[in-house]
């Protein structure tokens, strides 16, 4: 491999390994309770020991009531082998080829009050139902992985970042229902925006803008703090390093905010909103300036996903790519078909919008 090629793949792998927190998935999964009753719940990019997403459906599989939890890790995680109970309950040395799963449908609880730490201590360590070795190395690809997907209803985790697309595609090839973590400006991936626009895949409750930390391992948190400037790339908690990134909840679990209608106040008027020169439509900097009263192609930033009602709006097209092209967007002053307008006397292109339109028309319907 060429040396920078090389260095690509180590950042990509690095990028794979921002661990999600036990708080955020509490927060996200507390809208959502309803779906997972009789369920079986799969987190495919998780180490049993470690992924708080094990964590959080054994802590809570009584009260969620699913039917079973299905946890797989891959063999390249840096965290495998590195647990001595790993060693010690599976009796032999933990093979770094070799994915792990633990397959549960039942969390037995030693007194009545919940799933304690103790609980799932004994559970991960038995030698009948706790952590097993996978035949292969647990890639969400591999057909031993693909059959643990079949078997599930609902799938939930933080996938690698490197593989987002091929991750997501696989989810839709299977018609799976998900809840998974992912980088916003995949809304705009020529694979995911389709999905978008046609109401497969949505936004979940953590909002578009708000920071996500993640925890990360002392080597990434050194190479961070050496790297990265502190509040951008990562931020300190309690002294301790947690990495962040750009990233939200997609799903396609139907969720009560996806049907909350958003209040416009403010009305259109030529002189404040500014018409695009390649493409009949108008420019609206703020989702909160949606006009009331404007029926036309639209073009939003990204927080809009926040306040999509597919009852109230239509996802139309990207001001950028082929779904620019498709959607009619004309060559602009720089002879590209992104969207372009002239703002202050001077030509320029927003930054990144979803076109949109209501779907009410002037009386209402
Ligand atoms: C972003 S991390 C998140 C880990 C965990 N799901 C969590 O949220 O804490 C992605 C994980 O996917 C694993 N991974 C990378 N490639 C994979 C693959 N092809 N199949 C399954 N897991 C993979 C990485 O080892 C890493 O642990």
């Amino acid at each position: 491999m060429a040396k920078n090629a090389t260095l690509n793949a180590a950042k990509d792998a690095k990028h794979d390994e921002y661990y999600t927190r036990y708080d955020d998935i509490q927060v996200e999964l507390n809208h959502y309770e309803e779906h997972f009753n009789g369920k079986t719940v799969f987190c495919n990019c998780d180490d049993p020991y470690e992924s708080n997403f094990c964590k959080f459906f054994l802590k809570n599989f009584n009260y969620l009531k699913l039917k079973r939890l299905i946890c797989t890790s891959y063999r390249s995680s840096p965290v495998i082998g590195t647990q001595m109970t790993l060693f010690d309950y599976l009796g032999e040395p933990v093979r770094k080829e070799n994915g792990y799963v633990i397959d549960i449908s039942e969390v037995p609880m030693a007194n009545g009050r919940g799933v304690s730490d103790d609980d799932i201590e004994k559970l991960l360590k038995s030698k009948r139902r706790g952590v097993k070795k996978l035949d292969g190395d647990g890639d969400f690809r591999s057909d031993e992985c693909i059959e643990y997907l079949k078997q599930s209803d609902i799938v939930v985790t933080n996938p690698p970042f490197s593989l987002l697309i091929e991750y997501f595609m696989q989810l839709i090839e299977y018609n799976k229902k998900f809840l998974i973590i992912g980088n916003p400006n995949a809304i705009h991936y020529k694979e995911i925006f389709p999905l978008v626009k046609n109401n497969k895949i949505w936004v979940g409750y953590k909002s578009m803008s708000a920071d996500m930390l993640f925890d990360v391992d002392a080597e990434f948190a050194n190479w961070l703090v050496a790297n990265k400037k502190q509040g951008s790339g990562y931020k300190i908690v309690d002294g301790v390093v947690k990495g962040r990134a750009q990233a939200i909840w997609f799903t396609n679990l139907d969720i009560k905010k996806r049907h909350e209608k958003l209040i416009m106040y403010k009305h259109y008027s030529e002189n404040e909103y500014l018409q695009y020169t390649n493409f009949k439509g108008i420019d609206v900097s703020k989702v909160t300036e949606i006009p009331c009263d404007y029926y036309g192609y639209m073009g939003v930033p990204d927080s809009f996903m926040d306040s999509y009602n597919p009852d109230q709006f239509e996802i139309c097209g990207l001001s950028t790519g082929d779904s620019a092209k498709e959607i009619g967007i004309q060559k602009n002053y720089r002879g590209r078909t992104d969207l372009a307008y002239i703002k202050n006397g001077k030509h320029s292109c927003p930054f990144s919008r979803i076109i949109i339109r209501r779907k009410e028309n002037k009386d209402g319907n």
